[in-house]
């Protein structure tokens, strides 16, 4: 099994979301030892925006199936990945640009999804599941707009057929027992992973 971390957490280890996830991924590696863990850390990662120029590149390289290029490395680790987890902090009611970025980088027409017939997107991830872990200063609510659209695109681009999501919240209110928010996302985390 691959295990994908896609750590959007961009305050680095000062990051709250951080530590959930670690906590998650050592609880996958504890119930599946033999799991392959891989990260993509969006603090360290440069990827280009993708400007009309970046743009027409990727173009001109998918019309002529030269999938081979590094431009496309990104998505095929994704592919390949048997779980995903995003670690991403509630930032401005959804995540920090970082990972919209590389999610744009990962959605590539004829590699991440293919249209069928009728003009369909088929998700080409192996992936069953994701799990979207993040931390607010306030609370969510109905708001969830970065677990919205990561849900969103994965099941109708990407594939991916279940979702988990597990948050601390209210955690830079004044008086909050931040460690006690931290340990009941952590007890949340824990019942995914035995779903998993
Ligand atoms: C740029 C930025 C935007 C934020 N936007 C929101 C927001 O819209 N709603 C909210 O409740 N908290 C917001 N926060 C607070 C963070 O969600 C909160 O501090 C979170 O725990 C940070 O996660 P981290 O410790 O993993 O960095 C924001 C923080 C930053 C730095």
């Amino acid at each position: 099994m691959k295990v994908l971390f896609v750590n959007a957490c961009m305050r680095g280890e000062k990051s709250r979301t951080l530590t959930l996830c670690r906590d998650y991924l050592q609880k996958l590696k504890e119930k599946y030892p033999e799991a392959v863990m891989e990260e993509v850390d969006l603090n360290q990662l440069e990827i280009e925006l993708q400007t009309g120029d970046v743009l027409e590149h990727r173009d001109e390289l998918r019309h002529a199936d030269r999938f081979d290029d590094g431009m496309f490395d990104l998505a095929k680790q994704l592919i390949a990945a048997d779980h995903v987890v995003i670690g991403a902090p509630y930032w401005d009611l959804s995540f920090p640009a970082a990972l919209k970025n590389y999610l744009e980088r990962c959605s590539v027409d004829k590699l991440t999804f293919i249209y069928n017939e009728h003009g369909a997107p088929v998700g080409q991830c192996r992936a069953e599941a994701l799990t979207y872990i993040t931390t607010s200063g306030g609370f969510i609510g109905e708001l969830n707009f970065g677990f919205d659209y990561v849900k969103g695109l994965g099941s109708v681009l990407f594939g991916i057929e279940k979702f988990y999501f597990a948050s601390a919240e209210g955690l830079d209110i004044v008086g909050v027992d931040v460690d006690s928010k931290l340990e009941e996302a952590g007890a949340k985390l824990a019942e995914i992973v035995r779903e998993i």
